[in-house]
């Protein structure tokens, strides 16, 4: 318990089975002894349909040991929005606080506002719920979303120190009408909006130290045999690893069982083509194949998805990257 690395994201492209895998790999720690929690971020929930249970934007329990919340990111973007608009305007004229709320009404209906309000509240959920779980699963969004996800804080950083900068020499002109040193420094120690830019820079730094902490994170990506779910991962491993995100390794999905593959012409030159894209698999993420699903007969619910959760069960501690002593 309480071993291997602590927050485990799955992802990949679209159907490949992002959802069965966190699902069925949390209900294998929970079982295996592990207070664990199971996040979706993604904005097209299916987490409660595979436990076929309601799971809302609380943490509720769902069965021993395995926890489930999936984030509304319109509930975060506009519990988001409304945290800034409190923080920028404290102290600040009405006149000026109306034109702040019209801005931030209008950045909160602009593209990239969900994503950073998941961002945050994922954050959120790895600072306050860290010490409470031994596990936290993230079902993730289809690759570009999620890339996107993980890549905002090494991008925010960057802008942020830009905006920080520009509020440092707006404000070093507006001081100019005073005299005296110290009158200057009040302004921009005392300036709401280079505060709230400098906390935002922070909370970013933050979450790009959790993102990059190989101790404690990693991203597991879940393919099929087929030509694109493996270039898509390809190229998105190569993203992370740009942005020293930490990752675990593939799940190869949806193999034909052996047993299909003789004696049937059609499954037989199915099998024959997956053999090639296992060649690939191999070649292309050497020593990175965690484990190999078999395609089951039904969409995977109560019953199948024990079965998987058992298959994890076998290789639980090197999904987990544990060290072998
Ligand atoms: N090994 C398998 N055998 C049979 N059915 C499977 C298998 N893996 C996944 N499925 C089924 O395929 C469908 C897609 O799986 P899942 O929802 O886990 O994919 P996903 O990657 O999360 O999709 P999305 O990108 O839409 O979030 C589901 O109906 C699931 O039950
Ligand atoms: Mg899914």
């Amino acid at each position: 318990m309480g071993q291997g690395k602590k927050y485990i994201f799955f992802g990949g492209k679209g159907g490949v089975g992002k959802t069965t895998c966190s699902a069925a790999f949390s209900k294998c720690c929970a079982k295996t002894g592990d207070r664990t929690l199971v996040v979706s971020t993604d904005p097209a929930h299916s987490l409660a349909d595979i436990f076929g249970v309601s799971i809302g934007p609380e943490i509720e329990l769902l069965e021993e040991n395995l926890y489930g919340l999936e984030i509304d990111a319109e509930i975060e973007r506009n519990k988001y929005s409304e945290r800034i608009k409190a923080q920028l305007t404290a102290g600040i004229s009405p006149v000026i606080i109306e034109e702040i709320q019209r801005q931030i009404d209008a950045a909160n209906i602009s593209p990239g506002a969900e994503e950073a309000a998941i961002f945050d509240k994922f954050i959120e959920i790895i600072k306050e719920k860290g010490n409470e779980f031994d596990r936290i699963i993230f079902d993730t969004a289809p690759t570009g979303h999620t890339l996107r996800l993980l890549s905002l804080p090494e991008l925010m950083g960057g802008w942020m120190d830009n905006l920080i900068s520009k509020r440092k020499s707006a404000l070093s002109l507006m001081s100019m009408i005073h005299s005296g040193e110290k009158a200057k420094q009040e302004i921009i120690d005392r300036d709401p909006i280079l505060s709230i830019l400098q906390k935002r820079k922070a909370k970013f730094e933050q979450a790009r130290e959790i993102l990059i902490d190989s101790d404690t994170m990693e991203f597991i990506f879940v393919i099929n045999p087929e030509k694109l779910p493996i270039l898509e991962t390809k190229k998105a491993i190569e993203i992370l690893m740009k942005y020293r995100i930490p990752v675990g390794g593939v799940i190869v999905n949806r193999t034909i069982p052996e047993e299909y593959s003789k004696g049937n012409e059609f499954w037989s030159k199915r099998k024959t083509l997956e053999l090639q894209y296992m060649d690939m698999i191999n070649k292309e993420f050497p020593g990175r194949v965690l484990t190999i699903l078999p395609l089951l007969e039904e969409d995977i619910k109560g019953d199948n998805l024990d079965t998987v959760s058992e298959h994890f069960i076998k290789v639980k501690a090197k999904m987990l990257g544990e060290k072998l002593k």
